[in-house]
């Protein structure tokens, strides 16, 4: 037996703003697929963000129709209770459960979908789904609209029309409700101290490996669920790999270790990179490499405050970037013209920011009617300027080869400014330098 950790008040919230949304339409919200492991074993399961974000319900097999207006208006087709798969999987909440604990109007088991579902869209002008995520749901969602276009074959309306259920749903994720703020807020916590842990724990000939148990551990130790996205733990020139995910070699004593990892809580994630040295000191050339981005990185928190338009901190980081490359030594020229042919991604290839909520890389427009998005409290992203130069590039100096930095955190817009979630994972030289190895 089960109970549902969250107050269902929070969920039918959300129903409540997004029913003004999509005035006179229909949403239609299916669990994430399962996805097979090996053989008959899964992947471990994670519900889809927008499935959890309206309803807090965590089985896969799921759908939720919200008719916003009509009744029954909020209507989860869920699994069938089964002693057999229960005794085998584990609980599951059945129809009843569903209607109970869930604060739904209806339940009806997900093997009716296609027959049920078209009496439930006949009344409503417009769907709001999100094609092409699950092909195979979308063969579902098919038979259901031409089920309703054939009940309603005299009218002459021809097929329900579909809008992308994301736009809709990612515009309410973007601002951050006071309840969703205290979550990431505890999100980027755990994070943060699984952060400094690995910080102590490390040592010279540890395996990446090592460094990904330990964070899993650490961020489970706190709450966590899950690790928010695959580590990168990545040593040495392993770093230069944006998305590194082979966490498998060894650590060596003179080189740098770039951990980007973050522990979900409540399904929110945090998004955090540091980069250290493995042997506990930095030598002149990484000290000064990363001392460069860790002041821009700093410099980039600075600036953010409701109203500056999103796109400034990927300019701001452009140009800080191409001034260390010059001065470095890995590119020539005149900065202006490297910045409009683009030469600065040789060294830095990605965006300095993303949003960040459920999902690492968070739902929500950067852009609004053709103009880059401003920003509003309760906003949340993410401040991660890096600077990678490959191992085998030869027009680099010798020193720089193989050195990947990045240092990332985790702000939440506010009135004046901005909060750092992500504060307690030190990032200082010296802070770094008296912590590193001192749990060996
Ligand atoms: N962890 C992936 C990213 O920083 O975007
Ligand atoms: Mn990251
Ligand atoms: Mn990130």
């Amino acid at each position: 037996m089960r109970r549902p950790k969250f107050d269902m008040t929070l969920f039918r919230e959300r129903r409540s703003r997004l029913g003004s949304r999509i005035t006179g339409g229909a949403l239609i919200a299916p669990a994430a697929p399962e996805y097979i492991r090996n053989n008959d074993v899964h992947h471990s399961y994670r519900q889809d963000s927008n499935l959890f974000y309206l309803t807090g319900f965590e089985e896969p097999e799921s759908v939720l129709v919200f008719r916003p207006g009509k009744q029954p208006e909020t209507i989860m087709f869920v699994r069938s209770k089964d002693a057999l798969r229960e005794t085998w999987d584990g609980f599951r909440y059945g129809i009843d459960g569903v209607e109970k604990d869930f604060g739904v109007d209806k339940a009806y088991l997900i093997d009716e979908f296609e027959k049920v579902a078209p009496d439930l869209l006949m009344d409503v002008d417009r769907v709001y789904y999100t094609l092409f995520h699950d092909i195979e749901f979308d063969e579902r969602i098919g038979r259901v609209l031409l089920g309703v276009k054939n009940m309603r074959r005299r009218s002459g309306r021809g097929l329900l029309p579909i809008s992308d259920a994301l736009p809709v749903i990612g515009e309410m994720r973007l601002v951050k409700s006071d309840y969703e703020a205290r979550t990431l807020r505890q999100a980027c916590q755990i994070s943060a101290e699984a952060h400094v842990e690995l910080m102590k724990f490390v040592r010279p000939g540890m395996n990446e490996r090592e460094l990904q148990g330990r964070f899993v551990y650490e961020i489970m130790k706190r709450g966590s669920a899950r690790e928010g996205y695959g580590s990168i733990i990545a040593g040495g020139s392993n770093a230069t790999t944006l998305h590194y995910v082979f966490n498998d070699q060894p650590l060596h004593p003179n080189d740098l270790v770039l951990v980007d990892a973050g522990g979900e809580f409540d399904f929110y994630t945090g998004d955090i990179t540091r980069t250290y040295p493995v042997g506990g000191k930095f030598s002149p050339t990484q000290k000064r490499l990363y001392s460069k981005v860790l002041n821009l990185q700093k410099d980039l928190i600075k600036m953010i405050r409701p109203g500056l338009p999103f796109n400034q901190l990927q300019e701001k980081t452009i140009e800080g970037l191409v001034d260390v490359m010059l001065d470095e030594g890995l590119l020539k020229g005149n900065k202006k013209e490297i910045i409009e042919k683009g030469d600065f991604r040789a060294y830095y290839p990605h965006g300095v920011s993303h949003w960040l909520g459920m999902d690492v890389h968070d739902a929500g427009m950067t852009e609004l009617n053709g103009e880059p998005r401003r920003l509003e409290p309760g906003m949340a992203f993410t401040i991660e300027p890096g600077l990678y130069i490959p191992a085998g590039d030869q027009k680099a100096p010798a020193e720089l080869r193989g050195i990947g930095i990045r240092i990332e955190d985790n702000v939440l817009v506010t009135a004046e400014g901005c909060e750092n979630l992500t504060a307690a994972a030190i990032k200082e030289v010296d802070e770094l330098e008296a912590t590193i190895g001192t749990a060996n």
